[in-house]
């Protein structure tokens, strides 16, 4: 097979070679060239990087900007109003077409209607919204009033939002009554009312701005929600966007760690946007004038905030927005939305490849999709087979795959073939895009590229788009990023090894973070959820293997003395207890009630060979624990469920 660039693809790329030579011939002036000619300064900056006080990073110092001026204003300004940015597609049918004039009208309201509830700059507003334009609407206007937002994923819990509203002290919500999930309405804003009334905490929210979606019934407080329908569409849609400091936090993003605390990841404004804007164009290729992009994640996840708003929007791209699931009303949903709008370039994970794998090829093989051309993948590493099949069923065996590695907190791509200019190699995203520097290090922190040998994936030098801390705790940002391999060395926590060609293979989390279905879970997290619940003593979590979603929740849980075990009974009351305390993508797939853990002797429980019987395999070496015994009565004792 094939796997170099097509000529005729190459000719038309944004990618070039020379990205590569310039960007390694002087970073700084890279980076410059990048933010001046992708992004509108209000006032140019004077200085492109300030490291002094690392690892806390400046960016394009001194210069300003406005981030919804960039994704919306300037190009009615520049005469493409006309131009479709959204086509938004509802799970039950609905449509709506959203160009970019109507974008700016949309914003400008919603923009008027948030400072009439009192949001100055500065202000944290937090988003609980599903996939339907007033998100994108809400998120730009934070973004023209200097307002950070905070969007929360809308199957996270009451008890999760209550934590990340408190954490950023978010002054007002919007959210909606309900959201669609497979045909059905299922409540929203209830879990707002919840988290607000948590406890004898006193919220610091103020108002709650609700649009009406699914027609659910909510319960209403008069002196503090308020209808989008009664507040926005009467506000002038015209709006001031006054620009901000290159480094005014533009959202705060909260995302698991290693310990129970989910960390609130914060992004600022030039920075960010420039990278987001740039890895839009040469990743994804997008060519606004033709291009119909599709990025089919949830705003509330970083890959949302970079490749459906900020980057495409910046960029001037038409984009889909679809709000429902792959397999509403059937499992062609997806490939009829290619068809539909002719989408050009796909952006997905690969848990929903191996999923449309399960489903069958004959499904995509019912629809045209000739339009595809970029195809990309995020998330998770994709195993070869699921980027042959994406390749063949979906990208026609012509169509580049971009395998793109990145986090929350590195803000956008940073590993990642360029399509057009790399030889791809199905597996692997191969290398460190223009502008960016990483290695792999030993234990002890040395480089090296011997090929096949495992390390830990490191950054090493300072990008635009990079984190600039956790929200209220600078001491964790060093210690998480900056500690591991001393302060040269962002320390990813990812595992990766070199391949004979010299690609880059990232390996999965070599900390005890787990991955399911692309979205990051700490064990921690889960451990302290299972332990609140009043009949569990003491709790460990692993992530296991699994052939859909990578990897899946698996808790190993010992019963307090008076708690009475019923079994199955037990085990989905647990399962459901995790659901309510973090949301039901933190579901454990399985609850083993066991009578011991595995300790060492100095108390920490070896997650590993809790792995091994989660995955069926035989238990690796004994010879640390306490108490060598304790495997075979854990496997002995064990009633699971599932
Ligand atoms: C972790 C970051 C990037 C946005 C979505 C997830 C894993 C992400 C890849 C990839 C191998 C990947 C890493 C990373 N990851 N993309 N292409 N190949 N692994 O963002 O929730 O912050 O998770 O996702 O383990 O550290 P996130």
């Amino acid at each position: 097979m094939d796997l170099s660039p097509d000529s005729a693809f190459t000719a038309q790329a944004n990618g070039t070679a020379d990205l590569y030579d310039a960007a390694a011939a002087d970073h700084e002036a890279f980076w410059a060239e990048q933010a001046r000619s992708r992004i509108s300064w209000a006032t140019d900056f004077e200085r492109t990087l300030d490291w002094d006080d690392a690892p806390f990073a400046k960016w394009f110092v001194g210069g300003s900007l406005n981030v919804a001026h960039n994704c919306v204003d300037r190009h009615v300004e520049a005469g493409n109003g006309d131009r479709v940015a959204i086509h938004f597609e509802g799970e039950g049918g609905d449509t709506r077409t959203i160009t970019y004039a109507d974008l700016q009208k949309e914003v400008s309201k919603a923009a008027n209607a948030l400072e009439s509830l009192g949001v100055e700059t500065g202000d944290r507003v937090a988003v609980y919204m599903p996939m339907i334009p007033e998100t994108v609407f809400t998120m730009l206007a934070c973004a023209r009033i200097g307002a950070p937002h905070s969007v929360i994923f809308g199957g996270f819990s009451a008890e999760a939002l209550h934590t990340r509203i408190a954490d950023a002290e978010a002054k007002v919500v919007v959210t909606t009554d309900g959201q669609w999930r497979r045909g059905k309405p299922a409540p929203l804003k209830a879990a707002v009312d919840a988290a607000i009334h948590h406890g004898d905490d006193e919220s610091p929210v103020e108002k709650v701005l609700v649009v009406k979606r699914t027609d659910t019934d909510v319960e209403w407080d008069d002196s503090r929600d308020v209808w989008w329908h009664d507040l926005v569409p009467g506000q002038p849609d015209t709006h001031e966007a006054q620009p901000m400091d290159s480094e005014h936090p533009l959202f705060i993003l909260y995302t698991s760690g290693t310990t129970g605390k989910p960390k609130g990841i914060f992004h600022t404004t030039g920075g960010y946007l420039t990278q987001a804007a740039y890895t839009n164009a040469v990743v994804h290729d997008v060519h606004p004038e033709t291009d119909v992009y599709w990025c089919t994640a949830d705003v509330g996840w970083v890959t949302g905030h970079s490749y459906i708003v900020y980057g495409p929007l910046a960029n001037g791209a038409t984009q889909v927005l679809y709000e429902g699931t792959p397999d509403t009303p059937h499992q062609g949903r997806w490939w009829e939305i290619v068809e539909k709008y002719k989408v050009s370039i796909l952006y997905t994970a690969p848990t929903a490849i191996r999923t449309f794998m399960k489903w069958g090829a004959d499904i995509p093989a019912k629809f045209d999709m000739s339009s595809i051309r970029v195809l990309g993948s995020v998330g998770e590493p994709i195993n070869p087979e699921a980027w042959l099949w994406y390749r063949k069923h979906v990208g026609g065996d012509k169509a580049p795959i971009v395998d793109t590695w990145w986090q929350t907190e590195t803000g956008a791509i940073m590993i990642s073939p360029l399509p057009g200019v790399t030889t791809l190699e199905p597996g692997s995203a191969q290398k460190p895009i223009p502008g960016i520097s990483a290695e792999i290090l030993d234990d002890d922190g040395n480089p090296f590229t011997e090929p096949e040998k495992v390390g830990y994936l490191v950054l090493t030098k300072p990008w635009p788009s990079m984190l600039r801390g956790i929200w209220g705790d600078p001491e964790r940002y060093k210690e998480t990023y900056w500690s591991r391999f001393g302060p040269k060395y962002y320390f990813a926590g990812d595992g990766a090894k070199y391949d004979e060609k010299g690609n880059i293979w990232l390996l999965g989390r070599v900390d005890d973070v787990m991955n399911v279905s692309g979205h990051r879970l700490s064990t921690a997290e889960i451990e302290s959820a299972l332990v609140s619940h009043p009949s569990v003593a003491e709790a460990a979590v692993v992530g296991a293997a699994d052939e859909t979603t990578g990897q899946a929740v698996c808790a190993f849980v010992i019963l307090r003395g008076d708690a009475v075990d019923n079994g199955e009974e037990t085990v989905q009351e647990l399962r459901n207890h995790v659901a309510k305390e973090i949301g039901p993508i933190a579901k454990p797939r399985q609850v083993m009630i066991v009578p011991e853990l595995p300790k060492t002797r100095s108390g920490k429980i070896m997650r590993r060979l809790l792995k091994d019987v989660a995955e069926n395999r035989e238990v690796g070496d004994v010879t640390t624990l306490a108490d060598s015994s304790v495997m075979s009565l854990i496997k002995e004792g064990m009633s699971s469920g599932s």
